[in-house]
């Protein structure tokens, strides 16, 4: 099978599908200018590429719906769906889109993420609040609204994107580590739950991605940046939003299908060190 049929017949929701970057200043509206490669809009190109149905699901509809146009350039098959992941009645309404278009969700890849490198002190109710609800709660959202339907089909895979800050504490802000380090347990628990009946969960966490800087809190303090820039010393170079779908296009295969609740560094090897 050739990469471009690996997903032909299979829809796949990716959400975060506008790429516009885990930053509130970007979420008021798109970028001016040429289109951002981020994380979310690679993904979803890959995966239309690689001959998938995909719903391309973002909190600016805008920004969903240019991913979209990118695909259709290509002759892919994608819709833009503008919802927010951390609100259940939204999350209804991306799967009922979902349905009417394409049918049966297939794959799911959790991508909308928030950031945010403010320590403890530094994070107010509201802050942490928000990078649960995008981060944590929305994957829960999302994998809790999929799973009937692939339990039906004894057939799924969820992917869920985390970042290094689920494997180690020390390289970005509090609510964020922890949302991450959550996502982890959600991984593994959905996997473990469900792996009997031909559904896989797998983590990817990559390092530091060039397409924007985690950033989302208020200004990071400098006794927080003093703190992290131990743990940053050590990540040799970042990497690429291409270099991260291309992991988890290969996860959400069927070359990957006795892969079951792992959590993937995708790193260039900044957690080894
Ligand atoms: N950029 C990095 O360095 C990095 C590093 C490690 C992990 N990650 C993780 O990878 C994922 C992608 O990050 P990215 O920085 O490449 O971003 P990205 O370019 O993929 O953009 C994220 C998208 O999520 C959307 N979004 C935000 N909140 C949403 C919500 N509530 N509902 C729906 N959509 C929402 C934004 O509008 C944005 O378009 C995130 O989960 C992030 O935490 C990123």
């Amino acid at each position: 099978m050739s990469s471009e049929d690996r997903f032909k017949g299979k829809t796949v929701v990716v959400t975060g599908a506008g790429g516009e970057g885990a930053t509130p200043r970007n979420r008021r509206a798109p970028q001016a200018g040429p289109a951002r490669r981020g994380t979310g809009q690679v993904l979803a190109s890959e995966f239309a590429r690689m001959g998938a149905r995909v719903v391309a699901v973002d909190l600016i509809g805008e920004s969903a719906q240019r991913t979209v146009d990118l695909i259709a350039k290509e002759s892919g098959d994608a819709i833009a769906v503008e919802a927010n992941v951390a609100s259940t009645a939204e999350v209804d309404q991306i799967f009922e889109r979902a349905e009417a278009a394409f049918g049966r969700v297939d794959i799911v890849v959790n991508n909308a993420g928030l950031g945010s490198l403010a320590a403890v002190v530094d994070t107010d109710d509201a802050l942490w609040q928000s990078i649960l609800d995008v981060n944590l709660t929305g994957p829960f959202l999302i994998s809790r609204r999929a799973l009937p339907g692939m339990i039906d089909a004894g057939y799924g895979v969820i992917v869920n994107l985390i970042s290094i800050a689920g494997i180690v504490g020390g390289r970005t802000g509090a609510a964020y580590t922890a949302s991450k380090h959550g996502l982890v347990g959600l991984t593994q628990n959905i996997a473990v739950a469900y792996g009997g009946q031909g559904i896989r969960c797998v983590g990817v966490c990559p390092g530091l991605i060039r397409n924007e800087p985690v950033c989302a809190g208020p200004e990071i303090a400098a006794a927080t940046e003093n703190r992290l820039s131990k743990g940053h010393a050590t990540n040799f170079r970042a990497g690429t939003p291409e270099e991260v779908t291309a992991v988890v296009t290969f996860l959400a295969s069927e070359a990957a299908s006795f892969i079951n609740g792992a959590i993937i560094p995708v790193d260039g090897g900044w957690t080894a060190a």
